[in-house]
């Protein structure tokens, strides 16, 4: 296996990331309780103790909850703050908090939103600034010397974006002299686009993945660390189905439940196996909040999944051979 990108930067990164998303109690202003850092507490000590040490935040998560709870946590145990590489993400703006539901890039924006962050983390750093989303409003000088200035000041380390194609983050990238270090994106394979887009090229059936086209390979140039966002596709296809399941979706769960056993591992790390095994070295940032499963996450890099396998699990979950 060829080192991840982000050990350019951080060489104790761990693979799997963790995502705080389902810390700190329900997506309301109902306020944060010592259960809720109770939760964060064993949810982060029990990823250190299975070697899962980065941890993936944003401003949004149950409304700033899951950043105070994860806060809370540092100031009671600074220690645990050495072991980690904390990231965090601005740029979404949330109703009912603001009246329009909106991307904001602007300078004032994430100048306020990462101070907020960075307050309710109790701390004065954080590892990696994620900008969440584009914002097609963005004026890209007036954010590139916004982001200058953060980083002049130490509020961030490194900067990386979220659901940009190259284009977007080659043009960011052009007004800024922080490198771009990661791009995260929707990828499992229940979101296999960013394979689907890889295969059908002058086809049809390409038009319709949205995945954009040229993303992977820019980000492989560039060194740039690809992070996966739900990559357990919220337990579909380990014991949290659909509704309504398809067939592809029940055929999926059962080949997943026979590999696990042949690979004698679980479902999670197969799933996640899945993602590992494409050559762009993938971390999954996971979010469940359920220790066992955090622990069966970690299994997943014992997993070689064969070539067959791999695309057998491919085609399965998308219904039909390749083309
Ligand atoms: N950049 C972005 O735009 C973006 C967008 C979304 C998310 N993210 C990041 O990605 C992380 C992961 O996203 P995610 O939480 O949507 O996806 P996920 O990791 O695919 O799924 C986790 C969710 O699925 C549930 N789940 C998983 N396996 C299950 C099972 N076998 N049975 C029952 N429930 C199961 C979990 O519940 P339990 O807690 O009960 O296990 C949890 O609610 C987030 O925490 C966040 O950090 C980023």
């Amino acid at each position: 296996m060829t080192e991840l990108p982000i050990h350019d930067y951080y060489p104790q990164a761990s693979q799997l990331v963790y995502g705080c998303m389902g810390l700190g109690g329900s997506w309301s202003d109902a306020p944060v309780t010592d259960k809720h850092v109770a939760q964060a507490q064993e949810v982060i000590e029990t990823c250190l103790a299975n070697k899962i040490n980065v941890f993936d935040l944003a401003d949004i998560y149950t409304f700033g909850k899951a950043e105070e709870v994860f806060g809370k946590v540092l100031k009671a145990t600074p220690s645990l703050r050495k072991n980690m590489l904390v990231q965090t993400k601005v740029g979404i703006k949330l109703t009912p908090a603001h009246e329009v539901k909106q991307y904001d890039l602007s300078p004032e924006w994430i100048t306020k939103a990462l101070n907020q962050s960075l307050k309710r983390l109790q701390s004065e750093n954080v590892d990696i600034l994620f900008l969440h989303r584009p914002d097609p409003l963005m004026d890209l000088d007036d954010t590139a010397e916004a982001l200058e200035r953060l980083h002049k000041q130490g509020k961030f380390s490194h900067l990386a974006v979220s659901n940009m194609h190259a284009g977007q983050i080659a043009w960011l990238q052009s007004a800024i002299s922080v490198p771009i270090i990661a791009n995260q994106l929707q990828m499992s394979l229940q979101h296999a686009d960013f394979v689907e887009e890889t295969i059908t090229t002058n086809m049809k059936d390409g038009c319709q993945s949205g995945f954009p086209r040229g993303t992977l390979e820019f980000c492989e140039q560039q060194n740039m660390q690809l992070q996966a966002w739900s990559p357990l596709a919220q337990g579909i296809y380990t014991g949290n189905p659909s509704e309504n399941p398809s067939l592809a979706e029940l055929a999926t769960t059962k080949l997943i439940g026979q590999l696990a056993n042949r690979y004698s591992s679980n479902p999670n790390a197969i799933l996640l196996a899945w993602l590992l095994k494409h050559p762009i070295n993938i971390q999954p940032v996971i979010g469940t909040t359920n220790l066992n499963r955090i622990a069966e996450c970690s299994q997943a890099h014992k997993v070689n999944l064969s070539r067959d396998d791999w695309y057998l699990l491919f085609e399965t979950a998308r219904g039909k051979q390749v083309p």
